[in-house]
């Protein structure tokens, strides 16, 4: 997979040097090239913002090294990869999920373009958005100073789905958010030696070498898991999500189905 980033500050992407992404680059997995915007001005300043229009606090930036920066990225790709998808951080773009991440990791290119100040002149996205896939995606809820931390977030996310580039391909089988069995539902917590540590030990179950014993657990506590941080990720799951055992673990989590059949919260959940 190939991956362009634009940006005013490349050092800010020096961590796609290191450890996953970094490794999926020794190997040629992944290819990820860094351009800095500032090499399409053409004043002595290399200036890249301006004042808005119709006034207002912050800077914009400007559309024309944008436009040149992207015409030329666009203009070193092969013809045979259908385009690339321009993905631009921003605070009010969709939220980046999971299944974007997967939709993402199945294109063979995508280009992004954090942008600082108050953003990118929309001029520059309704152009391209005209010729390529454009998605405008936010990684939560808050402002950050700009798109290059969202950026690392992203390419992080994208390229671990890769295939060969996480060891073990099973390891994304029970990601949190990772469809399948325990769709909707956040990762319980995990273990490993020695067996005994500052007088806690491992849960029981778990060197029981019982796999139906410790399926359902792991299960109970991702429920537990997902009723205690994520409540919004069990009242909006599907009733069919939730068998009867799991319908059990719910009740005692202070959980009832509503005549919908979607899951509510009755009462508190009963304190150990
Ligand atoms: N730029 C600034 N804040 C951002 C956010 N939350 N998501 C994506 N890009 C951003």
């Amino acid at each position: 997979m190939r991956m362009d980033v634009v940006t005013i500050f490349p050092e800010y992407l020096e961590p796609l040097d290191v450890s996953l992404v970094g490794k999926a680059r020794a190997r040629g997995q992944l290819d990820v090239r860094v351009h800095d915007l500032r090499a399409w001005t053409h004043d002595r300043h290399h200036t890249v913002d301006d004042t808005p229009y119709g006034g207002g606090p912050g800077m914009v930036m400007k559309p024309e090294p944008w436009g040149e920066a992207l015409d030329a990225v666009l203009a070193s790709g092969g013809s045979g990869d259908g385009g690339p998808v321009l993905v631009v951080p921003t605070p009010s773009g969709r939220p980046f999920t999971q299944e974007l991440a997967v939709e993402l990791a199945a294109r063979p290119w995508l280009v992004f373009t954090p942008a600082r100040y108050e953003g990118i002149d929309r001029r520059v996205i309704d152009d391209y958005a005209a010729r390529c896939d454009v998605r405008e995606v936010s990684i939560g809820d808050y402002v950050l100073a700009g798109g290059e931390a969202p950026v690392l977030v992203m390419v992080e996310a994208i390229a671990r789905l890769l295939p060969g580039v996480l060891g073990n391909a099973e390891s994304h089988r029970d990601d949190s958010f990772a469809p399948g069995a325990m769709a909707g539902l956040l990762e319980g917590p995990v273990y490993t030696k020695p067996p005994v540590w500052r007088g806690r030990e491992v849960p029981e179950v778990l060197v029981s070498g019982h796999h139906g014993r410790i399926g359902r657990w792991r299960r109970d506590e991702a429920l537990r898991r997902t009723s205690e941080n994520r409540p919004d990720l069990v009242a909006g799951a599907e009733p069919e999500a939730f068998g009867t055992h799991d319908r059990a673990t719910l009740a005692e989590l202070g959980w009832e189905p509503g005549p919908d059949g979607r899951f509510g919260r009755s009462s508190r959940p009963v304190e150990e």
